[in-house]
């Protein structure tokens, strides 16, 4: 590849300040610009040119279990499944999450107490993510499990309840990980009586009415103009139009009028309850898929023709060179996971009687404003010494270094979602962060001809143009993804074995 080409592969994604990716495409392209340039350029094998893709895509290594509490992790487990935790005592996250369909809950858009507008995505290998929700609003695992007990639509719940459900019921269990449990009685009354409080609190408040002003805000021309604006004057567009809306002053909810020492126990609860899921949805793992077998095959033996077997064949393998090379899908959805964990707006069309959506832009700032965020004091102080690695993982992470110097400002992020994982996405239908398509060929459909329609908000990536493929490359293509399904393995007791 010439140093030319090489710059408009990589410009788009350089431009969007991804530095992760890249580096690793970077590191495939310099691959082959090395074999490129040798005299022979006619002689680059099939073999040479896909391995260093197979090599990037290798599944996640580790042994599941390792480095896992195994009591936090079963702990977790009973409450991933508890509907005690939710309003009309019906909803886990299960409901949403279920084990039968790979994590997630088959519907288009999930519904709990009420429906949302958003897909569940799956949570197979979750615990390798950095970022979390379609917007990356939560940066852990442990922050991202308190969002849906606290939603409306969800779970319906609170974190006051939550603690005294705890207290009820799993009091031995937290006792035995985390020490004694901060007392919760003298809160009893607040909370009983008419039903669920208003106890929203300020990440939920800000983004329920940041949803209110996108939907009153509807005329496209009005919102373009402040978005135009926010990029004059490098201010966030969120801000303008919570600003515009007057929605910058929080009303005082329930949970504000508890004694601070008493919220504060209310939180470290909560946090651990968190983090008790976390542990739990480490284990969500898959086996080996058909195409993570060729790989390893091809790997060991750089032969294609003996690495196929009767689940990888001929269309899965022009499928999977279509995915890394005419296709460009590579370019964001690399690594184990088939995702570079970053954001971007692949320019999806305004859907009728849908509220727009800024994506990233609001996730950043939500996720900054977590009062359960990886600097939260929540995950400071650590109850033993054998949970340090745990809480190290969220207050250590490379999520929590990377939130530090990204900047809410870069419009990129305007209408930009989490690029999804790959896994298992036979199980994980309807597609995309509001399910609008119901297959795979939908999703093709789109990427084959995306010019064909006006991103809702923001600018389109510019990797993202027509591709022009034949009705065969689209079958090929969807033969490649569908052959990367692992049978899904989760839970302390099923990975013991
Ligand atoms: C009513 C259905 C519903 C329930 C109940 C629910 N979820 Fe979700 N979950 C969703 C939806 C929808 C999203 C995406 C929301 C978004 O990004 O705005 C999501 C996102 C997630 C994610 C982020 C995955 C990713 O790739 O970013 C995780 C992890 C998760 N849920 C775990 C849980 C846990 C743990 C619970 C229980 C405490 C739970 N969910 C309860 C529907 C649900
Ligand atoms: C510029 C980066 C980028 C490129 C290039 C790209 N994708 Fe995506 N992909 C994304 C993002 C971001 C989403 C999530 C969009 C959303 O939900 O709104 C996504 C979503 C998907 C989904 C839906 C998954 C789910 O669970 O909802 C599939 C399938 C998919 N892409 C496959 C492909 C294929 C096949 C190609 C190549 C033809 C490709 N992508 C190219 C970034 C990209």
């Amino acid at each position: 590849m010439s140093d030319r080409l090489k710059k408009i592969y990589l410009l788009p994604i350089a431009t969007a300040g991804l530095f992760a990716s890249y580096f690793l495409v970077d590191l495939a392209v310099n691959k082959f610009s090395e074999r490129n340039s040798a005299p022979s350029t006619q002689s680059v094998s099939k073999e040479d040119l896909l391995a260093p893709y197979l090599e990037n895509l290798r599944m996640p290594q580790d042994k599941p279990l390792s480095n896992i509490h195994l009591p936090l992790a079963n702990l977790g487990q009973q409450l991933f499944f508890d509907v005690r935790f939710s309003k009309n005592e019906q909803i886990s996250c299960a409901t949403c999450h279920s084990p039968e369909k790979s994590f997630t809950d088959g519907k288009s858009k999930s519904a709990g107490i009420a429906q949302t507008d958003k897909n569940a995505p799956t949570l197979i290998f979750v615990a390798q993510q950095k970022w979390f929700f379609h917007n990356g609003r939560a940066d852990s695992l442990a922050a991202q499990a308190l969002g849906p007990i606290e939603n409306d639509k969800e779970h319906g719940f609170n974190r006051v309840r939550v603690a005294k459900i705890v207290d009820k019921y799993y009091r031995l269990n937290f006792e035995q990980i985390f020490g004694a449990l901060p007392p919760v009685e003298g809160i009893q009354d607040i909370y009983e009586g008419q039903g669920i409080p208003s106890q929203k609190e300020p990440i939920q408040v800000s983004e329920a009415v940041g949803a209110f002003a996108l939907a009153t805000l509807g005329d496209k021309t009005q919102l373009k103009s402040l978005l135009a604006k926010a990029q004059r004057e490098r201010t966030q567009p969120a801000h303008l139009l919570m600003a515009q809306f007057g929605l910058a002053v929080q009303g005082q909810t329930e949970f504000d009028r508890l004694s601070p020492p008493v919220q504060d126990s209310i939180n470290q609860i909560f946090a651990w309850f968190g983090l008790a899921i976390a542990e739990f949805e480490k284990t969500i793992v898959t086996e080996a898929s058909p195409f993570d077998q060729f790989a390893t095959n091809f790997l060991q033996s750089r032969q294609l023709s003996q690495s196929m077997g009767r689940q990888f064949g001929m269309r899965e393998l022009s499928g999977f060179e279509l995915f890394a090379t005419k296709a460009q899908c590579f370019q964001c959805h690399h690594g184990p996971l088939f995702s570079d964990q970053q954001f971007h707006n692949i320019g999806l069309p305004q859907l009728e009687n849908s509220t727009l959506d800024l994506g990233r832009s609001v996730g950043l700032i939500l996720s900054k404003k977590n009062v359960f965020n990886c600097k939260s004091s929540y995950f400071q102080h650590v109850p033993s010494k054998i949970l340090i690695p745990i809480f190290e993982q969220i207050t250590q992470s490379e999520t929590c270094k990377e939130s530090e110097f990204l900047d809410e400002n870069e419009s990129d992020f305007v209408g930009a979602f989490k690029t999804p994982t790959l896994r298992n996405l036979p199980d994980t239908a309807p597609y995309f962060h509001d399910g609008r398509a119901t297959d795979l060929l939908q999703v093709l459909d789109f990427y084959d001809q995306p010019e064909a329609f006006e991103p809702s908000v923001g600018h389109r990536a510019p990797l993202i143009k027509n591709l022009n493929l034949s009705d065969s490359e689209k079958a090929d293509l969807v033969a490649f993804l569908k052959s990367i399904r692992g049978q899904p393995r989760w839970g302390v007791d099923e990975l013991n074995q």
